[in-house]
């Protein structure tokens, strides 16, 4: 299975000095932790990490320290996540026909979620790890009034990897680009094409660090860990 990893962000809402991806949980930087699960997952063959010129020495390094023996490669980013996904695409050896897309900033996926995934391609082509969701979401007006509350019992939260079929996830990113569509994940651009994404099994741990608390969060559960 081919991954790519998505690591080209700034981490506006980190409000660190630099891509949130190199900071530390126990010693080891978030990338490094995203690293070692997919290294770890035995479904994976080839890794893609998407990343800014300016951290790729630095990433260069993490890898070498890891000492994987996968092979990794290195592509640029973009300036969004879409077209960050769009770039390591074109990367992607030919003959790959399926890719899993895992941000490089949920960096408590196991091992054992990266194979499952690779396993559902076995039943569909498109698919996104998720989770119910535990809190009642209220959609909310531009006077901050409630204008809605969705059942909760139809809400999921989006987590990755997510998985697709190469060619229909490059076409959705190209109609995408044609149509100035914007969206957060690969799962929206195969929606808006009408193509059926999948619910994988995903796991409570693996947030998306974000904002600082997740990083107190994910060293917690790291340190239960090991
Ligand atoms: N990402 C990317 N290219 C971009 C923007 C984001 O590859 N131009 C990656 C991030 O590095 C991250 C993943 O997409 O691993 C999910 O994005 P997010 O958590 O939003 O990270 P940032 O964009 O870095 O954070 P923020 O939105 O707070 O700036
Ligand atoms: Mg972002």
């Amino acid at each position: 299975m081919h991954l790519l990893i998505p690591a080209a962000g700034v981490g506006k809402r980190m409000g660190a000095d630099g891509n949130k991806l190199l900071l530390t949980l126990l010693d080891l930087p978030i990338l490094g932790w995203t690293l070692k699960a997919a290294v770890d997952a035995s479904s994976i063959e080839w890794i893609g990490i998407i990343c800014q010129a300016i951290d790729e020495p630095v990433f260069q390094d993490i890898v070498a320290q890891l000492n994987i023996q996968k092979p990794i490669v290195f592509v640029r980013g973009g300036d969004t996540r879409q077209a960050s996904v769009c770039n390591g695409l074109a990367a992607l050896p030919a003959h790959a026909k399926h890719v899993l897309i895992h941000d490089g900033a949920r960096c408590l996926a196991t091992p054992s979620l990266f194979d499952r995934c690779s396993n559902a391609f076995a039943t569909c082509q498109g698919f996104i790890a998720a989770i119910p969701v535990k809190d009642t979401i209220k959609q909310v007006d531009n006077q901050g009034i409630i204008a809605a509350t969705p059942d909760r019992d139809e809400l999921w939260a989006a987590q990755t990897p997510q998985g697709f079929d190469v060619e229909l996830l490059k076409d959705a990113h190209q109609k995408g680009k044609t149509q100035d569509w914007s969206v957060t994940d690969d799962a929206a651009l195969f929606e808006k094409c009408k193509l059926p994404v999948h619910i994988v099994e995903g796991e409570e741990t693996n947030l998306k660090v974000t904002t600082p608390v997740d990083l107190a969060i994910a060293e917690f559960i790291l340190r239960k860990r090991f």
